[in-house]
């Protein structure tokens, strides 16, 4: 989830799922959807929770674990979400208006019979997020916001198909840009790709976020800490929320079937930022310096995980 301080995630949300599991026959229709007995199906997998949970670990309610049915939906709209960033990827050049990326996403957006999560959220009043250089995360596409050589930016684009979500974002690096900044989008993107390795049925969302984390800090930046990741699929930000300060075997256990994004906003130079007073959304690095952010989006399968979204 990404604005700050609004973090309205309900972290103690387990009584109703737990519940139902609890009342859930051996020989009941198993709560996944597959038709099959719950004995034969997640009966063993709800056990395998439990237990890491009595052990004190954080872990998932079934409300985040996706059926496969689910997944097929959030698939088509992950292929959405892709065309658009792909479409911009094209056209993206120096001299370009950030609200002509607004553009692209509104007409392609209408064209897949889709809506773009972005508009309306929380009041947030484009399609589309553009964040240029020295924005962290939520800059405003404007017709006064003109590409220029050397700018580095992140459009993060997300999208509603019948129901499902998909959120991803890519950086543009604009005409020539300078090495110094260059490094520190490719920096950005490994630590992400590190993340993703990180990532394991059975192991715990700290295992990423480390990893995100050290391979940020080992090239010599730093990530901001208050604006994350996500849970996302059924809703635009569901649990957990994910974070790049987290150490290895901390945080949610990660299990099959959840979907979550890999999206650390890493600065040139110091970790704080701030938000323009002036509209309560866009994000700055304090210290003026450049701030380059990707943003996947990741399921965990029962061997691995796949990549749905970038
Ligand atoms: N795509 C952003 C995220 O990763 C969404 C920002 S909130 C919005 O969560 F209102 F700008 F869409
Ligand atoms: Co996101």
């Amino acid at each position: 989830m990404s604005k700050l301080g609004q973090r309205a995630l309900n972290a103690n949300n387990a009584g109703p799922v737990e519940q139902r599991v609890a009342k859930m026959g051996r020989n009941d229709a198993c709560w996944c959807g597959s038709g099959k007995k719950y004995k034969a199906c997640h009966a063993a997998f709800d056990d395998r929770i439990r237990k890491l949970k009595l052990e004190g670990h954080i872990v998932p309610e079934h409300d985040i674990i996706k059926t496969p049915a689910q997944i097929e939906k959030i698939k088509e709209s992950c292929k959405v979400n892709i065309a658009i960033l792909d479409e911009i990827e094209k056209k993206i050049c120096v001299g370009m208006p950030t609200s002509a990326i607004d553009d692209i996403v509104v007409r392609i957006t209408k064209e897949a019979g889709a809506i773009a999560a972005p508009l309306d959220y929380e009041g947030y009043p484009y399609s589309v997020c553009t964040s240029v250089n020295s924005q962290v995360c939520h800059g405003f596409p404007s017709p006064d916001v003109i590409l220029k050589d050397g700018d580095i930016v992140n459009v993060d684009c997300s999208t509603i198909l019948d129901g499902y979500f998909s959120d991803s974002s890519r950086m543009f690096c604009i005409g020539n840009v300078d090495p110094e900044a260059k490094r520190l989008v490719d920096v950005t993107r490994e630590a992400v790709y590190e993340g993703l390795k990180a990532t394991k049925p059975w192991g715990y969302l700290g295992d990423m976020g480390q990893a995100v984390h050290d391979h940020c800090y080992d090239n010599g930046y730093t990530v901001v800490r208050e604006i994350g990741g996500h849970g996302v699929g059924l809703e635009f930000h569901e649990e957990p929320w994910v974070g790049y300060h987290s150490k290895r075997g901390e945080e949610m256990l990660l299990v099959p079937g959840m979907i979550f994004t890999i999206e650390p906003m890493v600065n040139m130079g110091k970790e704080d930022i701030y938000i323009d007073d002036k509209n309560n959304w866009e994000v700055y690095t304090k210290d003026g310096k450049l701030s380059a952010q990707w943003e996947i989006m990741v399921l965990v399968t029962e061997d691995g995980t796949e990549v749905l979204c970038w």
